[in-house]
């Protein structure tokens, strides 16, 4: 199948590489002359797992790059839309990439052609996309609008992309559905994981994976509402932890009590310093101004907001709980990207805490594994980027965990131990035992669990619970 793909962000860079891989002929396109000469010339501007490797497999052959939107829709059978949908001022979706794609396509329309959705998009925006496309001259009958939500997460998202839970195909013709179809038949039908040089694929995928077709608005709401129920997920547990944290429970214990219930399940149940980067708190603020157009008061979506906001503030104070004063401190901290995997600062809790701790006095020394380059652009004063953990935490009053990349989880303790000033550590992802933390030396904070502290130091109240 002859494909385009419009934009090449994170979605939309992913999905043509996979497009390729799975045998289709992709024409990636976007107007943004620098990022195509860097694509041309072998460059990966986002740090993902297996992106190299396909972009290499595929550059030049079955995976071409152009700014000519017009010559890719005509010269293909599917159109997916890829382009950003940032947040408003009042929280909607801005659509006016997606509007003008839409309107630059119609004259490449010159045959039966799909048109498909996969950015993230309100309910409705397909019949407006329609609308736009017939305005500038397109035939009624030569083309149909689908929704083809994308799931796949940053850090894992070419495997996720090629080993995915679903595919949802909306669509409200059956030619349409079948051109989709069409499309995902080397995963739906299993051929590609056959293949001997295929991405191997995550332990849990379940292969091969089902497609479930419905009508292109149930499809932009699939999209909405996944993402709004995770974040709700995330929310639940941090709101859960604070009560752990009131009454003396441990949230790891509760969440495998209550992760074990199938209706439940384990995932998305950490708890942590909020969930942050470019999907969930843009999509909860569009979803819930989405809800408000039709009509029905989400309020459950505000609550979700609130508990992520309040999360990081509780963490704030248990950095002040556990130093007294912040004027003046050096911290150390060990991650600055929005979650473990990726370079994404956008949203990023990490990068916000930061910020609220060198506007409290504070002088940070960071490192992330992936994230510095970009996270230097917004951390500019009081902040000094470094280059390991344990330079993070030479000379430190304290070191916080704030994402949670495998090579926190690993880190050679008796050697943190010593190069702080102070044997304290505030970890925001819960990536340590507290006993054994505590057998090493620490005093150790973490979310949702009674703070650990070495033998020999008072607790800070009777029952040895944090006073937050
Ligand atoms: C999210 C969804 O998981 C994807 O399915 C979706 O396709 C994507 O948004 C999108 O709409 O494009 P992503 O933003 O890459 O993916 O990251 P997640 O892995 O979902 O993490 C989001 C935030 O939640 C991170 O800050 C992470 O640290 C936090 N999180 C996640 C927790 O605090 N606890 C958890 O248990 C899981």
């Amino acid at each position: 199948m002859r494909i385009a793909v419009v934009g090449s962000g994170y979605v939309g860079l992913v999905a043509g590489a996979c497009f390729a891989d799975m045998g289709h002929e992709v024409i990636l396109v976007d107007n943004d002359q620098q990022k195509l000469a860097a694509l041309r010339s072998g460059q990966v501007p986002i740090h993902e797992r297996f992106l190299p490797e396909l972009l290499q497999r595929h550059r030049g052959k079955k995976l071409q790059f152009s700014d000519n939107l017009h010559e890719a829709a005509r010269a293909s059978t599917a159109i997916f839309v890829a382009v950003g949908t940032p947040p408003t001022n009042s929280g909607d979706a801005d659509l006016s990439y997606v509007e003008s794609v839409a309107r630059e396509i119609s004259g490449g329309i010159d045959g039966y052609k799909i048109v498909v959705e996969k950015s993230t998009v309100p309910v409705y925006t397909s019949e407006w996309v329609r609308k736009i496309i017939l305005r500038n001259g397109a035939q009624a009958d030569s083309f149909d609008v689908a929704s083809n939500p994308e799931f796949l997460r940053e850090g894992t998202a070419v495997t996720d992309f090629l080993f995915p839970d679903r595919i949802v195909v909306g669509a409200d013709s059956d030619r349409c559905a079948a051109v989709l179809q069409e499309i995902y038949a080397p995963l739906s039908d299993g051929s590609y994981y056959k293949r001997a040089d295929a991405i191997p694929g995550p332990d849990r995928a379940q292969i091969p994976p089902p497609v479930i077709v419905t009508s292109t608005k149930s499809a932009e709401l699939i999209k909405h509402a996944s993402n709004a129920f995770l974040a709700m997920k995330i929310s639940f547990i941090n709101a859960v932890a604070s009560m752990c944290e009131s009454v003396g429970a441990n949230v790891q214990q509760v969440c495998q009590g209550i992760g074990t219930d199938s209706r439940i399940g384990p995932r998305f149940l950490n708890p942590g310093i909020g969930y942050g980067g470019s999907c969930f708190p843009k999509d909860l603020m569009a979803f819930r101004s989405v809800a408000r157009e039709v009509g029905y008061d989400f309020r459950l979506l505000d609550e979700v907001m609130r508990i992520n906001e309040e999360q990081r503030q509780r963490f704030l104070r248990k950095v002040r709980n556990a130093l007294w004063t912040l004027r003046g401190k050096r911290l150390g901290v060990l991650g600055l990207a929005f979650k473990g995997g990726t370079d994404d600062i956008r949203e990023s809790p990490a990068i916000l805490l930061v910020q609220s701790l060198v506007q409290e006095g504070c002088v940070v020394a960071a490192y992330d594994p992936a994230a510095m380059e970009r996270a230097r652009e917004v951390l500019r004063s009081n902040v000094e980027f470094v280059g390991s953990p344990y330079e993070a935490a030479a000379g430190a009053d304290a070191l916080l965990i704030l994402t949670e990349w495998e090579e926190f989880a690993t880190l050679d303790l008796p050697q943190i131990n010593r190069k702080l000033r102070y044997p304290i550590v505030i970890d925001g992802r819960n990536l340590y035992n507290p006993e054994m933390m505590a057998a090493h030396g620490f005093t150790y904070y973490s979310v949702g669990r009674a703070p650990a502290l070495p033998e020999g130091l008072p607790t800070g109240d009777s029952r040895g619970n944090q006073k937050i």
